[in-house]
C-alpha cells in the first residue's frame, strides 16, 4: 500500500451510513438498502469495520457469527475511488484479527464466480475454495464458496 495513503480501519458510526450506502451501490448489482446496512452493524458491531481514508469512509467489512465456531464475510466494498490499494486487504486482515481474538475458527464466505478481483484478493489471503452454490444469486449465477481456517492463518503486516 503506499505511504501516502492515510488509511485508518475503525467502527461504524451512525454518520457513516450515507457514505457506505452510497458505496454499496456502486460495488454491487444487488446493494444491500441501507436499513440492511445498520442492522448488520447492529447485529454485529464488533465485526463490522469502515475503512476510512483521509477522514471520510471509503469502504467497509462486515461478518456475523454463525454455529460452530464459524463466522461469515456478508459484505465488503470498497469505493471505486480508492481500489488497488490495499484498502480491502487491510480489512479483511483487521476482520481475521477480531476473529482470531473472539475465538473463531473459520471465515466462509460466497462470491460470484464472475468477480476475480474479489477471488484474488480472498485467494491471496489464503482462503480456499469450497464448493459451488448452483444459481445463488438472483441473475442465475453460481456462488463459489470460500474458507479460510483461522487457526492456521498468521499475519504478517
Ligand atoms: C473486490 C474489492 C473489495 C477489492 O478491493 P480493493 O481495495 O481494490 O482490493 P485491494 O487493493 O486490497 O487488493 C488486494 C488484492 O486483491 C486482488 N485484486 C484486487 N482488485 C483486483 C483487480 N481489479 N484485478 C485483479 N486482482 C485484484 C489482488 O490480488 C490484490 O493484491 P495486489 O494489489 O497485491 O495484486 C473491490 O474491487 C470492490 O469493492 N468490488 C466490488 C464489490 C465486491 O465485489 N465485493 C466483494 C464481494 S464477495
Amino acid at each position: 500500500m503506499p505511504s501516502t495513503l492515510n488509511l485508518k480501519i475503525r467502527g461504524f458510526k451512525k454518520g457513516d451510513l450515507a457514505e457506505l450506502s452510497s458505496i454499496e451501490r456502486t460495488s454491487f448489482k444487488d446493494p444491500y438498502p441501507s436499513t440492511l446496512i445498520l442492522t448488520l452493524s447492529r447485529l454485529s458491531p464488533e465485526y463490522f469495520l469502515v475503512a476510512e481514508v483521509s477522514g471520510k469512509p471509503a469502504g467497509y467489512i462486515s461478518a456475523l457469527a454463525r454455529f460452530g465456531g464459524a463466522a461469515h464475510l456478508v459484505s465488503l466494498a470498497v469505493h471505486p475511488r480508492y481500489r488497488k490499494l490495499g484498502v480491502a486487504k487491510s480489512l479483511v486482515k483487521a476482520l481475521i484479527r477480531k476473529l482470531k481474538a473472539g475465538g473463531f475458527a473459520k471465515l466462509t464466505l460466497e462470491v460470484r464466480v464472475s468477480n476475480k478481483p474479489a477471488m484474488a484478493l480472498y485467494q491471496s489471503l489464503g482462503f480456499k475454495p469450497s464448493g459451488k452454490l448452483p444459481s445463488y444469486y438472483e441473475d442465475g449465477e453460481d456462488a463459489q464458496v470460500m474458507v479460510l481456517n483461522l487457526s492456521n492463518t498468521s499475519l504478517k503486516t
